[in-house]
């Protein structure tokens, strides 16, 4: 159960509590932030679950996919921080993850 700091368009700040096992995406869009539109329900073909990652996290992360660095290098905002929330598997090794939600394209 990470607990997880998302950080809206708006730049609010708010704590959440996630189930392992679950994506990013699958989070924050349960704990009710419409920020993130995840418009192609997590298969990795839409882009707007875009969200950038604390850096000190990279680690902690699965390797990006060819179709992620794909999706990704098709938006605006795309920055060494950015990942696609639906293609980060929740575990306990992000534990404290700071999440900023990416602008809309
Ligand atoms: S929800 Fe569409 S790519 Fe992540």
């Amino acid at each position: 159960m990470p607990k997880l700091t998302i950080v809206n368009r708006a730049g609010a700040e708010s704590e959440i509590t996630a189930k392992t096992g679950v994506s990013l995406m699958e989070a924050i869009r349960d704990a009710g932030f419409d920020d993130l539109l995840a418009l192609c329900g997590g298969c990795c073909s839409c882009a707007t679950c875009h969200v950038f990652v604390d850096p000190a996290f990279a680690a902690n992360l699965p390797p990006m996919s060819a179709d992620e660095d794909e999706l990704l290098e098709s938006t605006s905002h795309r920055s060494a921080a950015s990942r696609l929330s639906c293609q980060v598997p929740l575990t306990d090794a992000l534990e404290g993850l700071r999440v900023t939600i990416a602008p809309e394209d």
